[in-house]
């Protein structure tokens, strides 16, 4: 075997890519594992946008190269997905960057903006993928907490007073997972505010706004925030479109240069008919997110009923896909209850702490799973503890 580039040292498999190849043997053993696990949409996109992608793909000029920064039609499309839910104005020449789904963004921008020895504020608990793409660069990990007594909102005076001269990037995350948190404009413009004093490129990592949420918020609806902010969203959890890979970054045009810089070097444009049928799904009427947050509150109140069986506490007010909830005291850490209700009831549920210590009492279920998966899941955790 040749030896791995030291780069690697730091970042390990995926948790989940290695967790669903257990539950991949499990099931091939014969064990009837339901997995609550994954926020992938188990729901189809709108029917025009797969009616968009059949027609486009029959045509004959839509198979070559594209261009890196998307088809026209798409970025104004983005411009105008954000003007009308978000309240913010992007100019779609420049500000738009469409993206093969947002988490590539966060390894381009990374990639573009960071220098080893850099420092860069990440969130514990937080997608772990903040911290692969710092670690790749050979940037320095600087955690800030988020806890339940803070509402899930970081300390900004206190990592001033800890000294950021280092800091180039700080990745936040609202409406948050795995925790739950809504946005808030408040916090989002003393973040601004914050980042303009310190010098720190703020990067908002923004897919679950349509998701059991109220009002959409973006962090260029704060006036300034285009100094010192980028926002990355994406189609994958508003539309049910994770697979296609399509996300964008939003951000002043010097920014997106910076980044296209790396990122036309790594692929050559996404295929036109999905960028297509991408534009179909911004154009979503407003009845679109509202079917699918009926379905989602639905499962919600069936996984709530869950974690009243598991004993687990949790805020009803949350919003985005995943309902996170604490464990009961008697559990050493939810690694330990999240492998009793894998390899006793084969219900595989999120231990929190792969989302950094932070999450160590807690766990995550998934909303993406038929309704009637949960109402299974709590058959079996009754019978498990004896009470069905
Ligand atoms: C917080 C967060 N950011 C980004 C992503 C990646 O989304 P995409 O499918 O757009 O790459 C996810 C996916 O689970 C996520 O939870």
């Amino acid at each position: 075997m040749i030896s791995p580039a030291s780069r690697l040292g730091e970042v390990k498999e995926y948790y989940f890519s290695t967790k669903l190849r257990e539950i991949a043997q499990m099931r091939a053993q014969g064990l009837p594992v339901l997995n609550l696990g994954i926020g992938s949409p188990d729901l189809p996109p709108a029917r025009e946008v797969v009616d968009r992608l059949v027609d486009a793909v029959t045509h004959n000029d839509v198979h070559g190269y594209q261009s890196y920064n998307g088809v026209p039609e798409l970025r104004q499309a983005f411009a105008h997905w954000y003007k009308t839910w978000f309240g913010a104005e992007l100019d779609p020449e420049g500000e738009v960057l469409p993206l093969m789904g947002s988490k590539e963004g966060l390894m381009h921008i990374a990639m573009a903006f960071l220098e080893a020895g850099d420092e860069v504020l990440v969130p514990n608990p937080g997608y772990p993928a903040y911290r692969a793409v710092s670690n790749l660069t050979g940037a320095r990990i600087v955690e800030y907490q988020l806890e339940e007594e803070r509402n899930w909102l970081p300390d900004l005076a206190a990592l001033e007073q800890r000294g950021l001269g280092r800091v180039k990037i700080m990745w936040i995350n609202y409406p948050n997972m795995p925790t739950g948190r809504p946005a808030d404009r408040r916090f989002m413009e003393e973040a601004v505010a914050f980042a303009r004093r310190n010098e720190i490129l703020l990067v908002n990592d923004n897919p679950y706004s349509f998701i059991l949420n109220g009002e959409q918020f973006s962090i260029f609806s704060i006036p300034g925030a285009k100094d010192v902010a980028l926002e990355l969203n994406s189609l994958s959890k508003g539309h049910n479109m994770a697979g296609w890979r399509i996300g964008m970054l939003a951000g002043r045009e010097d920014y997106l240069k910076v980044v296209l810089r790396f990122k036309s070097n790594m692929d050559s444009g996404m295929f036109k008919p999905v960028q297509l049928a991408a534009v179909e799904a911004l154009n979503s009427p407003p009845s679109w997110y509202e079917n699918l947050n009926a379905v989602y509150a639905e499962r919600r109140k069936t996984v709530f009923q869950l974690f009243d069986l598991l004993q687990c506490d949790y805020q009803t007010e949350q919003v985005g896909m995943f309902v996170w909830a604490k464990i009961p005291d008697r559990y050493g850490s939810a690694y330990e209850l999240a492998d009793e209700t894998l390899y006793k009831a084969h219900v595989f549920i999120t231990p929190g702490g792969i989302f950094g210590s932070q999450g160590g009492r807690y766990l995550r279920i998934s909303l993406c799973s038929d309704g009637a998966l949960y109402e299974e899941a709590i058959r079996r955790v009754q019978k498990l503890q004896g009470t069905l």
